[in-house]
């Protein structure tokens, strides 16, 4: 049977004390971090949950951001205005429970980040993600993302290229 999930904003209804993805500090921060920083608007969190039920089964991070424009490709960097930083839409963290890896979901969360992004009444640039680690970006990568110069750890797409895909 196929499981379908709804995602949504983060709420006190959610269980978030058996979620475990197998990387600690993804957990405890969902358990512990993320209430506070959506109490502070400085990052919101997303949530797909097995439908009806509410049980968390994925996570993402959402908040604005900025990169300095000298970090990006120098083939991009030339196409935009000669401000110092570009403004960016960040996927700090994005982690799946270890129940619900391999199925799709953590691509699934990814556009629904895109699309959020890219339904935002502001001018965003790019989709940008923090990875841990290099097998992270290798998951980042798979979806097009490109590192910047800067960090092999720190990978965006441009919007436009998301919005003419779909
Ligand atoms: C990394 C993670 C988010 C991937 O989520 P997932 O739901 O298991 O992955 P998906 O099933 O959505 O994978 C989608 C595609 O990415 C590919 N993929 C998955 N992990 C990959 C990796 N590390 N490198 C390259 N490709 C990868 C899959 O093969 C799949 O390809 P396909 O669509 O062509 O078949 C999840 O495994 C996880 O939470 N890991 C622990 C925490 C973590 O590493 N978070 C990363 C952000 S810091």
């Amino acid at each position: 049977m196929t499981v379908q999930f709804e995602i949504a904003a983060l709420a006190s209804r959610h269980d978030r004390k058996s979620f475990s993805c197998g990387v600690a500090p993804l957990d405890r921060y969902l358990k512990e971090q993320a209430g506070q920083d959506i109490k502070r608007r400085s990052a919101l969190c997303y949530v797909a949950c097995p439908q009806g039920e509410d049980r968390i089964a994925g996570y993402y991070t959402l908040s604005a951001g900025d990169v300095a424009l000298k970090d990006m490709p120098d083939d991009i960097a030339r196409r935009l205005p000669r401000y110092p930083v570009v403004p960016v839409a960040r996927v700090g963290r994005l982690a799946i429970d270890k129940e619900f890896q391999g199925n799709r979901l953590g691509a699934a969360l990814l556009w629904d980040a895109a699309d959020r992004a890219l339904r935002s009444e502001m001018g965003v640039f790019a989709l940008a993600v923090d990875a841990k680690d290099e097998q992270a970006a290798a998951f980042y990568r798979h979806f097009g993302f490109v590192a910047f110069a800067s960090n092999p750890l720190q990978l965006f797409l441009p919007l436009a290229t998301i919005a003419k895909s779909e």
